[in-house]
């Protein structure tokens, strides 16, 4: 029987992959996925935990489907089942039993690591509801089990022209500040050939941008092609374990596959073999997510993040030497326990030294559990509004100049988006510019839709490019079209 699925999504492209193999999971139940909770059968909360009052934001948009579910089961009719709600994600994995104690109409809270469990959690949730008559007893999940759940998923299905791919999940860093190790959990590397048939199947349906996922992504050291005892990646690396350079490489063999990203990144992962992948590898990007959190050497001491300021601007003068265009993409946090004003000052320095195209900036906000939040000598609030101000104002600036830059330049785009209207598309550059073209005709715009293709920028704005289509003795001076 077709029965109805509204993910709702929180967090980071990690959430968004999961949500994505969620609605696989539950396709072969009948389940197609709908707009709006008003029009589902099961609502899934996918959280996120990394940062404040997540807990919060949650239970309240629980108290709100408590509501949509009680008028179901009020005004049911008898060939409509009863409303079901799963939370998933992060929270979920945090929360665990607490949330059906303070939730008792949610059905299911299930973490990262077991929703290839789903449908037996359905099944169960829908005859336990049947036989209470719509009070189920919530289902609860958070194991870390010991088989990986993509060894039980289904085969993924087409997600356009840039897709996501998650190679590898939890971390074991162990920031001060960051409660991904105990969410997430340990450090895991998808086996190679899973990934390199799951890049094949997403560039079958229609993938010509791949971004390979992972909380520390960098980290990956997936098994070889040629299982554990088979010779190690190109990269030399031993024990039949290739990391993300020879992946990367691999994947970049994949015919029909343009451009390869990959985040997120820590800069201690950050090796010599993958920093001159990006110098040998086209395809993969120009553009860098490699997050540095602080640009003091005590405060990144504070946060366990096992390097120096130096120890980054090393790394980035090494990525910058291996590819000169390269753009880079940080996160930034203020207020961390015991900054001090010189503390901030080091961040804001770095990032002049940097220049960064984009960047994430957040208040440090203490996590349950990590060893940060019993730390001592918290920042105010009232100053890490202030600081964290000052340091958007000036990496708004680096932004605004870095876009600056490509004004009058033709790139490559792909177009994966609708745009504003039918002669209009959406895109990425391969520094990770939002592109909004005007093709002048619906038709022309159609035909991009898909595909890279090459267009004039005319204009730089904050956050995205306007550009036109190269055409003519225009494009005969232009590098040709990567299509
Ligand atoms: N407070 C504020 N920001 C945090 N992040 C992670 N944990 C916290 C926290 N407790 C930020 C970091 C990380 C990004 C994903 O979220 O900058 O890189
Ligand atoms: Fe969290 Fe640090 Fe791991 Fe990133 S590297 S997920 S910030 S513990």
């Amino acid at each position: 029987m077709a029965k109805t699925l509204h993910i709702k999504n929180y967090g980071c492209q990690m959430n968004v992959y999961d949500a994505i193999r969620m609605s696989d999971v539950l396709e072969p139940l009948g389940y197609r996925q709908v707009d709006t909770p008003e029009d589902a059968d099961l609502v899934i909360l996918n959280t996120c935990h990394i940062r404040e009052k997540a807990a919060e934001k949650v239970y309240s948009e629980l108290g709100r489907l408590r509501t949509l579910k009680q008028d179901r089961a009020d005004g049911g009719s008898e060939d409509r089942a009863p409303m079901m709600i799963g939370v998933a994600g992060c929270v979920a994995q945090a929360e665990g039993a607490e949330m059906v104690r303070r939730a008792p109409y949610v059905d299911l809270v299930f973490g990262p690591q077991t929703y290839h469990r789903l449908p037996e959690m359905v099944a169960r949730a829908t005859r336990e509801s049947s036989q209470k008559r719509g009070a189920g007893r919530g289902i609860i999940d958070t194991d870390f089990p010991i088989e990986p759940k993509f060894d039980f998923l289904p085969d993924a299905k087409s997600q356009g022209a840039s897709a996501f791919l998650t190679i590898q999940e939890g971390c074991d860093r162990f920031c001060a500040f960051c409660v991904v190790p105990y969410t997430r959990g340990a450090e895991y590397s998808r086996p190679a050939a899973d990934v390199i048939a799951e890049a094949r199947l997403l560039v079958a349906g229609g993938a010509r941008e791949i971004t390979l996922l992972g909380q520390n992504v960098n980290a990956y050291h997936g098994t070889s092609p040629s299982g554990p005892s088979g010779p190690s990646g190109q990269s030399g690396q031993s024990g039949g374990e290739w990391r993300l350079a020879a992946l990367a490489a691999e994947l970049a063999g994949i015919d029909g596959l343009e451009r390869i990203r990959y985040t997120t990144s820590h800069p201690r992962d950050m090796t010599p073999d993958l920093i001159a992948a990006h110098g040998e590898i086209d395809a993969l990007m120009p553009y860098l997510h490699l997050p540095v959190q602080s640009g003091s050497d005590d405060m990144l001491a504070a946060m366990n993040r096992q390097h120096t300021a130096d120890d980054y601007l090393n790394i980035i003068d090494a990525l910058r030497a291996t590819c000169p265009d390269i753009a880079l993409s940080s996160d930034f946090i203020v207020g961390h326990p015991g900054e001090t004003d010189a503390d901030f000052e080091a961040t804001l320095d770095l990032i002049r030294n940097v220049g960064y195209a984009q960047a994430y900036s957040f208040k440090y906000s203490p996590r349950p559990g990590t060893p940060a939040a019993a730390m001592e000598d918290a920042v105010s609030e009232e100053l890490k509004s202030e600081r964290l101000a000052r340091l958007q104002t000036l990496l708004n600036e680096q932004q605004i100049s870095f876009n600056e830059t490509f004004v009058g330049r033709s790139l490559p785009v792909l177009f994966d988006r609708p745009g504003r209207s039918d002669t209009q598309r959406a895109g990425r550059s391969p520094w990770m510019h939002s592109v909004h073209a005007d093709f002048g005709t619906a038709a022309e715009a159609a035909a991009a839709f898909g595909r890279t293709v090459d267009v004039r920028i005319l204009s730089a704005h904050p956050n995205s490019l306007a550009a036109s289509p190269v055409r003519g003795s225009d494009a005969a001076q232009q590098e040709p079209a990567t299509v």
